[in-house]
């Protein structure tokens, strides 16, 4: 007997759908009691400002009202994140005053890289927190805490539970400052991409000594675009023939690509050789070159000019950074907020993006659209 056609097709789906393993849909969302988070500037929360000093004012006025240890007029993707699961914001694991680690640490400082650097913060601005200290940071927190823990009393209210190591999310930003490290060093492209290996098997590295501590979930970000950003571009000029069609500097985000690609490669051989891992890769990348070459489509007018800042072309001065203080006319005046909205603008000081900008970047993320696996933040404890 000859089944009719459409029978035919509606029996295979049905094989098809019986035979699949179920959509990630059926699966239950991830509860992570805490988040451990490791970077540079784009996840500070008050790391660089425990050491070096606080951030200064007009920093965090949007949002908190005074300066939070962030290099942003608010929140960044990372308060987001910790929101997004209703968890308090991450306390900076080197903020030694009024901390509370039960939901997580902040490893992040601000000028971070993954590599050590052999330059001082004073020189060039990169922190020492680099990103094999922010996992020793880890190391001795996961062990102290517990044995903090077993005294009892406030301890059990500021410090994680054993169990919670294996549960939790471990998020990633980091790898810009390694990129720009070389060039304010007067190193060519060609030099600076000779050293991306070398930052991809350290970052490799890191990731399997946080598997190795029982870290499971990583919700990893890629770099952004660098050559977008004011600092870069008004202190590392190039011809008018490599600046792209929305006005970045094209050398520096095709290493950026280059290392974000790389990323992808590492994070692929882990997958293979961390059998428990569930890794999500994110391309904050593009969602970053979207907002600065399209900011209508994501309500914004200014792309590229600081809202904090002072002078040149972008409202970026090297020397009257953006909280800086300046001798004008005799007196002294405080490089403040000088655009009249900081939610029309995608930067606020010619490094860092604003509170605005990290929003549209959470919202765009959040969903798994940038997900190279498709994962949705709530389902990152999954293999997608
Ligand atoms: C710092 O110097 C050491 C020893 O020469 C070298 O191995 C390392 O790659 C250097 N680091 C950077 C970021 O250049
Ligand atoms: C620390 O935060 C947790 C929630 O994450 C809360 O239950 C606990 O009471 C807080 N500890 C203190 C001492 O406030
Ligand atoms: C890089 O080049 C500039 C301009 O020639 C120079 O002023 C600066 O000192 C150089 N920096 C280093 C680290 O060599």
């Amino acid at each position: 007997m000859e089944l009719p056609l459409s029978l035919t097709i509606l029996l295979l789906c049905s094989t098809i759908v019986i035979g699949s393993p179920p959509p990630a849909s059926a699966l239950a969302p991830c509860d992570f009691p805490a988040i451990f988070n490791f970077g540079d500037s784009n996840s500070d929360t008050g790391g660089l400002s425990a050491v070096y000093g606080q951030a200064p004012p007009p920093s965090g006025e949007t949002f908190f009202g005074h300066p939070a240890g962030r290099y942003s007029d608010g929140r960044l993707v990372i308060d987001f994140i910790a929101a997004s699961f209703g968890l308090p914001f991450l306390s900076a694991y080197l903020d030694a005053v009024g901390s509370n680690f039960t939901h997580g640490a902040n490893f992040a400082t601000a000028g971070s890289t993954i590599r050590p650097q052999n330059t001082t913060f004073w020189q060039y601005g990169y922190s020492p927190i680099s990103l094999d200290v922010q996992f020793n940071e880890f190391y001795h927190f996961r062990r102290r805490s517990q044995v903090a823990r077993d005294r009892g009393g406030v301890y059990r209210q500021l410090l994680p539970e054993e169990e919670v190591f294996s549960k939790a999310l471990y998020t990633f930003d980091i790898g810009q400052n390694d990129l720009t490290a070389g060039y304010f060093l007067n190193m060519s492209t060609s030099q600076v991409r000779a050293y991306i290996p070398d930052l991809l098997r350290q970052f490799s590295d890191t990731v399997k000594e946080v598997y190795n501590e029982g870290g499971r979930y990583f919700w990893i970000h890629n770099t952004g675009p660098v050559g977008c950003l004011p600092y870069v571009m008004d202190r590392l000029p190039v011809m008018q023939s490599q600046i792209d069609r929305a006005g970045c500097s094209s050398p520096y985000n095709e290493v950026a690509r280059d290392f974000n690609s790389g990323v992808g490669k590492v994070l692929e051989q882990l997958r293979k050789h961390l059998p428990l891992a569930a890794i999500t890769y994110v391309d904050v990348y593009s969602l970053k070159y979207a907002l600065i070459s399209e900011p209508k489509k994501y309500g914004f007018t200014q792309p590229f000019r600081a809202c904090c800042g002072h002078g040149g072309k972008y409202n970026y001065n090297k020397n009257h950074g953006c909280g800086s203080k300046a001798f004008k006319d005799g007196k002294e005046v405080l490089i403040g907020k000088s655009c009249e909205d900081p939610l029309a603008h995608v930067n606020w000081d010619g490094i860092h993006f604003t509170e605005a900008a990290n929003k549209q970047i959470f919202d765009h993320i959040v969903g798994g659209s940038f997900s190279d696996n498709k994962n949705p933040l709530r389902m990152a404890c999954h293999k997608a």
